[in-house]
């Protein structure tokens, strides 16, 4: 099996010996390289900001660059938006809300969210490309999951804009106005998709803010939200760090703030707007269990395991990052997961055969790297797979700590890489105690073939999320969100439409 894709091909010359436990394996063949082409995308040299449906240059003439993580090449530059911006942005929206959006007819504005779902799909090979150059996942990540579950949600959302009555039986549901919205980097287009299409299917009118290392996919969609013939200033959308993420939070003329980032951002941001009548929801941090019970499927119980950690390279907040083995299979489970992980490819993004791409920045590497120091130092059991890593770029080999404790920080803490900790249980009320020992509780799963075991298992568990015998799905009638420190307010499904109205 390959081990390696980065652009020269890597011959595996081991010859099925153990690495502390883990079988190599001795392949003698490799997989060719397979990289995606670029031929059939354009990035500029620069970007504006997209207010009032044209792209208008910041008026303080700020930009920054943001690059690959893969090559720590530059790709573009980027206009920063200043609170002037926003302000310019908000009134556009405003404008376009008082005289367009809230007064259209509901099957016209369904249109217009079909028209640029439909966009999403033709152009989803240019999306796919953009969004792992810039952000370094998988391009099998970006091209199976990102962009067709982005365009899935517009088109999900799109039905519900002339049904919000049937949506919400007995009500009478009202649009908020404008919505203020700020998404992280580690699904760029999808988190977009998440708040942009319920807002437009509500009634409200947007700006949003990319994530600073990621802000070439949405700039692609101001594109096509131009040629959509959306009227100006439905959506703007701005790029920026965090001060023009708090720009958009502090800006009085804005009704409703969706947030998906950080626990620490997340209570900058409550703070912010308390005493104020804005709406929020918060999309925050998570620390999942997954848990692996004796009678689970122990190979599909293993590849939930490897889905779950390291999908995305772990840059994902419902991460399964704590896992959990019932204590007489767990030497099983490791010893599969071992030899799976020996079997992940680590590298090139682009191409089609990665199963780990890049880590995003040079900063959340060095996160990364900071607990992995901290575990090692707790005395926790280490392994890495044996991968070979690029040299250029920032990289990180899936990584395991065994025998970890409940104190342990890397049980505590989210890292948001490819790090999985690992603990055992010997009892149904041991691991719910286990699991739910957490300030977080956004997501967990559960492996058993016991029907009755995942429904007194999962009525337990503190997640917003419960995955039985899979992990990380998604679909866009299903609501996703947390409890506790993990925010509230859900995402995806009716539940994701109801932040977005006023329900009398
Ligand atoms: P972050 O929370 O700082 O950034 C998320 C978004 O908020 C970005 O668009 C950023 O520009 C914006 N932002 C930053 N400060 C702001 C402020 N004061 N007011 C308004 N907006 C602000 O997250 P960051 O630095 O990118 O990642 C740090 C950690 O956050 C990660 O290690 C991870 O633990 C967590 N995270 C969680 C995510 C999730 O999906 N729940 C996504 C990304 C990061
Ligand atoms: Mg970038």
């Amino acid at each position: 099996m390959a081990k390696n894709s980065t652009k020269e091909k890597i011959k595996v010359s081991g010859n099925g010996t153990t690495i502390d436990g883990a079988l190599k394996f001795n392949s003698g063949w490799d997989y060719s390289p397979a990289p995606e082409s670029t031929g059939h995308i354009e990035i500029k040299e620069k970007y504006e900001l997209f207010i009032n449906g044209k792209f208008q240059k910041p008026v303080k003439g700020k930009y920054f660059p943001t690059h690959n993580p893969a090559n720590e090449k530059k790709l573009s530059m980027i206009a920063e938006a200043s609170v002037s911006d926003v302000d310019k942005a908000v009134k556009a929206a405003r404008t376009a809300y008082n005289k367009v959006w809230s007064k259209i007819g509901l099957k016209e504005r369904g249109k217009y969210i079909y028209r640029i779902a439909r966009a999403m799909q033709e152009k989803a090979r240019e999306f796919a490309v953009i969004e792992t150059l810039d952000g370094g996942k998988a391009i099998r990540e970006s091209r199976d999951i990102d962009i067709p579950l982005a365009a899935a949600h517009f088109f999900y959302y799109a039905g519900w804009a002339d049904k919000l009555q049937y949506a919400f039986p007995g009500k009478d549901p009202q649009s908020l106005g404008v919505a203020g919205q700020i998404i992280p980097w580690n699904f760029p287009l999808l988190m977009a998709a998440w708040k942009i299409a319920p807002a437009l299917a509500a009634g409200n009118t947007v700006i949003i803010k990319s994530a600073e290392s990621t802000p070439l996919t949405l700039l692609k969609l101001a594109e096509v939200i131009q040629e959509s013939g959306l009227p100006e200033g439905v959506v703007n959308i701005i790029s920026g760090a965090g001060e023009t993420g708090a720009a958009i939070v502090n800006h009085p003329d804005i009704n409703k703030i969706a947030f998906t980032g950080s626990t620490g951002v997340g209570k900058i941001i409550q703070k912010a707007i308390a005493g104020t009548d804005k709406k929020v929801t918060l999309e925050l941090g998570g620390k999942a269990a997954n848990i692996i019970m004796d009678d689970a499927p122990i190979d599909q119980a293993v590849e939930g395991i490897i889905n779950g950690i390291y999908f995305n390279q772990g840059h994902v907040c419902c991460a399964g990052s704590r896992l959990f083995v019932q204590e007489d299979v767990a030497d099983l489970v490791i010893r599969k997961l071992k030899d799976r992980m020996e079997t992940l490819i680590v590298g090139d993004p682009m191409d089609k055969n990665t199963d780990i791409g890049a880590i995003n920045s040079k900063e959340q590497l060095n996160t990364i790297n900071k607990y992995i120091k901290i575990g090692k130092s707790e005395g926790a059991g280490f392994y890495q797979s044996s991968c070979e890593l690029p040299s250029k770029g920032y990289w990180c080999r899936p990584t395991l700590f065994l025998n970890v404790s409940q104190s342990h920080r890397i049980s505590k803490e989210e890292i948001f890489g490819p790090v999985l900790a690992v603990q055992t249980f010997r009892t149904v009320e041991e691991v719910i105690e286990k699991a739910n020992n957490t300030p977080y509780g956004l997501s967990a799963g559960v492996w058993t073939d016991k029907g009755a075991k995942i429904f007194n298992i999962t009525s337990k568990l503190r997640a917003g999320v419960i995955w039985a015998n899979t992990y990380n799905k998604f679909d866009p009638s299903s609501p996703f969100g947390g409890y506790k420190e993990s925010g509230f307010g859900r995402e995806g499904g009716l539940q994701g439409l109801g932040p977005y109205l006023n329900l009398k």
